[in-house]
């Protein structure tokens, strides 16, 4: 059965990333069919839609969506940003996990974030005085069940699950503790514990080999991704997937547009490809190729490194090296199949 995959590239480093995944998809032994799409900034461009209608009714009618980066000065001050068109994507498919996972050396740790709730998607206006207000909110159903994923996801791996919130001040941060306390009795096997985001951040940069599982809200998510992303690596390396109940997950890597790097070969595309290997996984059930997509990548970030990973590899270059590589282990096990035992 073929499966539809809409290809979001975006802006800046967005479409020179996504090339790369498109050059290693059309290699996969997968049945897909690629439909690419008008999103953020270049979509503001055609047609002043961050968003447009089309691009969403592809979204939600495709098994997987894979996306570069929306973004860049170009659209500031506009009457509309590119990044509402990625917080809009989000809630149209309302894919309320976000799956960060870090890994490097001695540290392996998945940040799960909530998606879709928060202060990105609170009430927010301006007052007469001039006053400016976002408002973080959440529904106690909104966090139960990122933290129920959290819950399944740790008892998977280590059954640790650390709830990082600010409930020395926040009454949702409060709420959010009070949920975890009550689920907590329905995952015996998972070990929880509970983390000030403050104290927390500086925890990830002095012991992130001690963490596995974290659970936490949107903006804090964000922020803490960010901090995993530079101890393993660099934000050229952090991958994602976005997931809901049922529908299209949205996979894209953690970094922005890049614009400083937009233009000249010079981006990292082993975060996007990671995030191809997290949708061959959960989008298309091939655990198989997402294993072997991530050693090929791996094996690229030894020999082939970009700038950021401390090489001079070019994007294009760095592509090259992962379809040499995998081209070479699906060979083999071609071969393995074939040789009789
Ligand atoms: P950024 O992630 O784009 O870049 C931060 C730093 O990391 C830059 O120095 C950049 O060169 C480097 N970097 C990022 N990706 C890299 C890669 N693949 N290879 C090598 N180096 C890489 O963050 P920013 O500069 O704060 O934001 C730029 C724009 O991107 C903003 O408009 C922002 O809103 C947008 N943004 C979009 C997304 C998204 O679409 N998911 C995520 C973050 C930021
Ligand atoms: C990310 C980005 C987005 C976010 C922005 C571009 C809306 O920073 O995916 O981490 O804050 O979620
Ligand atoms: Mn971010």
């Amino acid at each position: 059965m073929t499966r539809r995959i809409a290809c979001l590239g975006g802006d800046g480093i967005g479409p020179e990333v996504l090339a790369q995944a498109i050059r290693v998809l059309d290699a996969l032994p997968v049945d897909v069919e690629l439909v690419e799409l008008p999103f953020g900034g270049a979509a503001i461009d055609e047609s002043g839609e961050p968003l447009p209608d089309e691009t969403l009714r592809a979204c939600r009618q495709a098994d997987a969506v894979l996306l570069g980066a929306v973004g860049g000065p170009r659209w500031d001050g506009g009457a509309v940003r590119p990044e509402e068109g990625l917080i809009g994507l989000r809630k149209a498919l309302d894919v309320y996990a976000n799956l960060r996972p870090a890994r490097q050396g001695a540290v392996d740790l998945l940040i799960v974030r909530e998606l879709v709730g928060g202060l990105y998607y609170g009430r927010r206006g301006v007052l007469d005085d001039g006053t400016v207000f976002d408002t973080c909110e959440y529904h106690p159903a909104q966090i139960e069940r990122v933290v129920r994923r959290a819950f399944e996801l740790a008892r998977g791996r280590s059954g640790t699950l650390v709830s990082v919130d600010k409930a020395n001040v926040l009454d949702t941060s409060r709420l959010w503790r009070a949920v975890v306390e009550s689920l907590a009795p329905e995952y015996p096997g998972v070990r929880v514990r509970h983390a000030l985001v403050d104290s927390f951040a500086m925890e990830l940069v002095t012991g992130a080999e001690e963490i596995d599982v974290v659970v936490t809200e949107n903006t804090f998510g964000d922020i803490l991704s960010d901090v995993a992303a530079a101890v393993t690596g660099g934000l050229g390396l952090a991958a994602s997937a976005s997931l809901g109940d049922d529908g299209p997950g949205i996979f894209e890597p953690v970094h922005g547009s890049a614009p400083d790097l937009a233009g000249r070969g010079l981006a990292n595309p082993a975060a996007m490809l990671r995030s191809l290997a997290l949708l061959l996984d959960h989008a298309l059930e091939r655990r198989d190729l997402a294993t072997s997509l991530g050693a090929a990548v791996d094996a690229a970030l030894e020999s082939h490194p970009t700038a950021d990973a401390g090489g001079g590899a070019t994007t294009a270059a760095f592509g090259d090296a992962v379809l040499m590589m995998l081209d070479d282990q699906l060979t083999r096990q071609e071969d393995a199949w074939k040789t009789p035992a």
